[in-house]
């Protein structure tokens, strides 16, 4: 009988469902959308049951390809930090609040206050961006306490979809890591930073390692989905950390760019050795025993799907690719300022906001649109050079998102980052990686590293160019200005906002 491991990726966009096999190969996949909503300035939310209709449905999809009975393992992805509040009855209390959603600003700079800066970059391995989850519940008990007072559990978006599936209220370390409130040192919740917060712990689930079993499909779930009761879900990991196992990075040295709605840099690290600063996360790695420094930029290729879909509704990407490889490096002095849902890395402000700066009478379309691309390139070149400042030197990284499958975006974010990229087989990314860890944790794999060696494979290479090299370097200190001097003009705009 063949043996089937299915990736669940809940994300911001869709929720998918793929399945592989033992080798690794893509047998079927199925998503659905999600709608995404922002009903007031730095809002972001989302339905869970929406999570739940959509994955349940592309699980029936599925599983009408493969037998239920041949699928081993289910492993789980999805957006990281989203806030999702239950009642005693495992009923959402109102709709998750996402990881871009910036509104708990205040509420982060209290709790960095009472912990002390040094204090909780050392336990939660960064700052506390709005983002997170616990700052998200800080807002709750302030804005909200009717609500609140009926909290008996927060999840994670994946987990949300880990107890529709088993009753199972579980969080993995990687996920845990961006709620806020962990040790990640020591790999589990810390009881300095529940004191701080004043969360209690008995609504926090349990943690486990991304590669353990952790619950097993209910015959609820099973009735809802066409899974067999009983299949067993490994603790998987969140989207980043998840796609770093698909694109095959385990292990020192290797590096991931992802442009995907967020920008991710991303390295695996055998210690834990968070920034002193704070500036990057160092979060629980999905291997055991593993950690990873990630910088993440808030608006990479949601940049470009922005100018896409609102600004040039009706043109196709390719007619975008195109207009951006018609214009000459630096887009005729053309800069795009990305932080179109504020920002977190390296320039942490819920209240940074977009900007094209130096427009001409020359400009056009096609200068706003390679801007854009040019803009995305240079807030990732800020991610990777924070994990240079710790002393990460990738020689080359492997790119996945969006810019992945555009030659000409490809070609810039090379050029800005100076390094050789490529590209890998899974294109799958973060679905991937679950259903791999998923493999990994029913013993079809010894370990992770194992099984990306023989199922994630180089694609092509894309090297950088020299005269982009040159030109890039020599725009970029203009770019690093951008933030700084626009900084006031942002805080002042917010007023106009709604
Ligand atoms: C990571 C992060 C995003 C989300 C959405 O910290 O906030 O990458 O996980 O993809």
């Amino acid at each position: 009988m063949a043996r089937y491991f299915i990736g669940i990726d809940v994300s911001t966009t869709a929720s998918k469902a793929l399945v592989i096999d033992e080798q690794g190969e893509v047998i079927t996949s199925q998503s659905y959308p999600h709608e995404l909503s922002t009903p007031r300035p730095l809002w972001s939310e989302q339905d869970p049951e929406e999570w739940w209709r959509a994955t349940s449905q592309a699980l029936r999809d599925v599983l009408k390809r493969v037998s239920p009975d041949e699928v081993a393992a289910v492993g789980l992805t999805g957006q990281m930090h989203g806030l999702t509040a239950l009642d005693a009855q495992g009923r959402p209390l109102r709709p998750a609040i996402l990881w871009n959603d910036q509104r708990s600003g205040p509420q982060c700079e209290a709790i960095t206050e009472k912990v002390g800066a040094k204090r909780l970059y050392q336990i939660i391995g960064s700052i506390l961006p709005p983002g997170f989850t616990a700052p998200k519940l800080v807002w709750m008990r302030e804005h909200e306490p009717e609500l609140y007072r009926q909290i008996a559990h927060v999840l994670l978006p994946k987990d949300y979809i880990r107890y529709k599936l088993s009753g199972a209220y579980v969080m993995d370390v990687t996920e845990g890591s961006g709620f806020g409130a962990m040790d990640i040192g020591k790999r589990a919740w810390s009881d300095e930073m529940l004191a701080a917060l004043d969360i209690p712990r008995a609504w926090l689930p349990e943690l486990c390692e991304s590669t353990d079993v952790s619950a097993y499909v209910s015959q609820a779930g099973a009735e809802a989905t066409g899974l067999r009761p009983g299949t067993p879900i490994v603790g998987g990991a969140g989207d980043q950390p998840a796609g770093g196992v698909g694109n095959g990075i385990v292990s020192m040295g290797q590096c991931s760019l992802t442009v995907g709605t967020s920008g991710v840099a991303y390295a695996v690290s055998d210690r834990y050795t968070p920034e002193p600063n704070g500036r990057l996360h160092t979060f629980c790695g999905p291997i055991p025993g593993t950690w990873f420094h990630m910088g993440v930029m808030l608006s990479a290729a949601g940049s470009f799907r922005w100018l896409h879909d609102e600004i040039l509704a009706g043109r196709s990407y390719d007619e975008l690719n195109q207009m951006a490889a018609s214009v000459p490096y630096g887009s005729l002095g053309l800069l795009f300022a990305p932080y179109l849902t504020g920002e977190r890395h390296p320039h942490t402000d819920p209240l940074a906001r977009g900007a094209f700066v130096g427009l001409t009478l020359r400009h056009s379309l096609p200068h706003l649109v390679r801007s854009v691309m040019e803009g995305v390139a240079f807030g990732m070149r800020d991610l990777l050079e924070l994990l240079r400042g710790l002393g990460v030197r990738p020689a080359e990284a492997v790119v996945s998102g969006g810019a992945a499958n555009s030659p000409i975006w490809r070609q810039i974010v090379a050029d800005v980052m100076g390094i050789p990229l490529y590209t890998v087989n899974t294109s799958e990314g973060g679905a991937f990686g679950a259903a791999i860890l998923g493999a990994v944790g029913v013993g079809a794999w010894p370990d992770v590293p194992s099984a990306c060696a023989q199922m994630v494979r180089r694609v092509d290479t894309i090297a950088p160019e020299d005269p982009g090299i040159d030109s890039y370097n020599r725009l970029y200190p203009a770019f690093r200005g951008l933030y700084p001097a626009l900084k006031p003009t942002f805080n002042a705009l917010v007023e106009f906002e709604s």
